[in-house]
């Protein structure tokens, strides 16, 4: 337990719930989680399950029509023939995780992962007895892992790699060539790529038609790497602690026994509810609050570099703008908590994501309306005003 940190964004997520109940008026970038709600026929779902009495427990891989809907998900959108045989359905990307290293962790292995990276992952694997090795990927990278860093760091004990594009805290995304040269000395070491799509579908680069181009999924890259999604971020579902993971076929036994002893099932109304994300009238839904995700992104990023935060490459997808800080020369820990007093804005310190450069970091989410992410960069201007007096 020692070796497990708490949570910086939550120190300042407490401060900032204090200041607030003193009267103060607080904007939240804290949090990553979507600000909408699950969609109305989702709550119906929920509902009508609830009303039908779905609510023991289900077996533990899911339930058959959500496995089938999520391989027709994988048919539609990326044209992949995943068949429901290798997809289980998890408590969120969180449960996925946990069955992932647990099945693929033993005592003394190595994991090689971005630095930064989303923190909980380095938990799971010191969970199981195993380290992770975090590799500096700067800007020069798009903080994202490259097969150079990974030929390079790959020791004795390392079994795997772990990324996810795009990525949390950065937003960031491995393009998909990159991603195949790594899959492949990954391969080449016998090691297993693990692969944490859980920002699919918040991307916003359009084509040429001004329509959001498709993801590819790691997924088209052979049928022995692991992926690990969610019904948190897309599907706007956070708190219905529901995702998946896609396996090769071989490894389905141990991720079912291992979701049986930890787990049992995942939330069984949550499963029904789900069913309803991929009816074309839901999907309409959230492809209108990708939109909004996309122009809060692109009223935000400009904004917050004309004002000193260095953003050097523009995020692709999420709902973050990982910013560089050194123009105000301060930690950033100290610079998100004066932030937040002075401000009344509340944002995470990059030290929660990893090691190097953290403290010249801070992440933003966009997860409020334009309108109050218009309020955050004129409270700004007038913080940063103050500070360089
Ligand atoms: C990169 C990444 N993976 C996994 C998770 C866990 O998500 P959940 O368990 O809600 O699906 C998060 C949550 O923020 C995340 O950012």
């Amino acid at each position: 337990m020692d070796d497990i940190e708490s949570f910086y964004a939550l120190e300042i997520q407490r401060d900032a719930v204090e200041l607030e109940r003193a009267g103060r008026s607080i904007i939240y970038l804290c949090v990553g989680e979507p600000d909408f709600a699950a969609p109305p026929a989702v709550m119906d779902a929920a509902d009508a399950a609830v009303r039908r009495g779905d609510t023991h427990y289900t077996v533990a891989l899911g339930i058959a029509p959500l496995r089938e809907a999520i391989s027709g998900h994988y048919k539609r959108h990326y044209g992949l023939e995943i068949p429901p045989a290798r997809i289980a359905v998890t408590s969120g990307a969180s449960g996925a995780l946990l069955i992932a290293f647990g099945t693929l962790v033993n005592p003394g292995d190595e994991w090689l992962m971005p630095d930064p990276t989303y923190p909980c992952n380095r938990r799971f694997v010191s969970l199981y007895g195993g380290t992770t090795r975090l590799i500096h990927c700067g800007p020069e990278e798009n903080y994202q892992l490259t097969p150079e860093l990974v030929e390079q760091h790959w020791g004795p004990n390392t079994r795997g790699v772990m990324l996810a594009t795009p990525a949390n805290p950065t937003g960031t995304a491995v393009a998909p060539a990159v991603l195949r040269a790594i899959h492949e000395v990954v391969r080449a070491k016998g090691g297993t790529l693990l692969v944490d799509e859980i920002y699919h579908g918040l991307t916003y680069e359009r084509n040429a038609n001004g329509v959001f181009a498709n993801e590819k999924s790691a997924l088209e890259l052979g049928d022995d790497l692991i992926v690990v999604n969610s019904f948190s971020k897309y599907f706007n579902m956070t708190g219905w602690r529901l995702g998946w993971m896609v396996v090769p076929e071989s490894h389905m036994k141990p991720v079912e026994k291992l979701a049986q002893n930890l787990y049992i099932c995942p939330p069984t109304v949550s499963q029904y509810a789900a069913l309803a994300c991929f009816e074309p009238a839901t999907l309409a839904i959230y492809e209108e609050r990708r939109a909004e995700f996309a122009r809060r992104r692109d009223f935000l990023i400009p904004a917050l570099r004309e004002i000193g935060f260095i953003i050097p490459n523009t995020p692709e997808g999420a709902f973050y703008v990982y910013a560089d800080i050194s123009n105000f020369g301060s930690d950033s820990f100290f610079f998100c908590r004066d932030m937040l007093h002075q401000a009344g804005v509340a944002i995470t310190p990059g030290r929660d994501f990893g090691d190097r450069d953290a403290e010249k970091y801070v992440r933003f989410t966009y997860t409020v309306p334009i309108e109050q992410l218009r309020e955050v960069v004129e409270r700004l201007r007038k913080f940063l005003g103050t500070r360089n007096k």
